[in-house]
């Protein structure tokens, strides 16, 4: 069962404001490990809400810069969170998720078969609109480092708050690519696993 709020009627939802755990930097370090087993729990709102600030949510309100760098400061990763009950991008500036699709897609976010059950999958989309004077051929590697920076603060929060997660490049892009209605210039860079795992760790 579904313990967030989540009204389909509305077209988005609004977060809490995130509250971090208060492992050390040093303890989320020693922590960090990717996991493929998770159990089908849901995330509280709490917890998206944090995890989603810690991928790339405003950390400088007054220039809207972001928990992870960006080249050239784009901004071009688009963050998708994709759940049970439907597929959400994620507003940062708003602190908010906004409905793309209704239904779950979370199988459709990878090929292996853990995907399909783990309660969040976020998914890095590059938009090469936003990347302004890139030259072709560093696109590509560009985005990439930069949804990789924002795997790496995911990382470090599921550490910290003792969820497990893995990120992933086995995806058959054009398959989700097609389920997010992504356009032609968003270009899929990684998905991230999230959720709890029976596992002692
Ligand atoms: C760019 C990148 C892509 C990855 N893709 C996958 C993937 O598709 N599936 C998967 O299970 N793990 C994937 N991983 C996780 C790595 O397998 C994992 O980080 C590595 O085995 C080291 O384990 P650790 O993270 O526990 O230290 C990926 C990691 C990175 C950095």
């Amino acid at each position: 069962m579904s313990i967030l709020p989540l009204n389909l009627d509305s077209d988005m939802l609004t977060l809490p404001a995130p509250r971090l755990q208060a492992a050390t930097l040093e303890e989320a370090l020693q922590r960090r490990c990717s996991t493929r087993i998770f159990l089908p729990d849901s995330l509280s709102l709490e917890e998206l809400s944090a995890v989603l600030w810690a991928a790339f949510g405003v950390n400088r309100p007054e220039s809207g810069g972001r928990t992870a760098p960006s080249a050239r400061g784009w901004q071009e990763v688009l963050v998708y969170a994709v759940m049970a009950e439907g597929a959400w991008r994620y507003d940062g500036q708003a602190h908010r998720l906004d409905l793309v699709k209704a239904g779950d897609l979370r199988a459709a976010t990878g090929v292996q078969d853990f995907v399909g059950s783990a309660p969040l999958n976020l998914v890095y989309v590059a938009d090469f609109e936003r990347m302004h004077d890139a030259r072709e051929e560093d696109r590509v590697f560009l985005a990439g480092v930069d949804a990789g920076c924002i795997a790496e603060n995911v990382y470090l929060y599921c550490a910290a708050a003792g969820l497990a997660t893995v990120v992933r490049a086995l995806i058959d892009r054009r398959n989700l690519a097609q389920a997010l209605d992504l356009k032609p210039t968003q270009r899929i860079a990684l998905a991230q696993s999230i959720g709890r795992t029976g596992l002692i760790q």
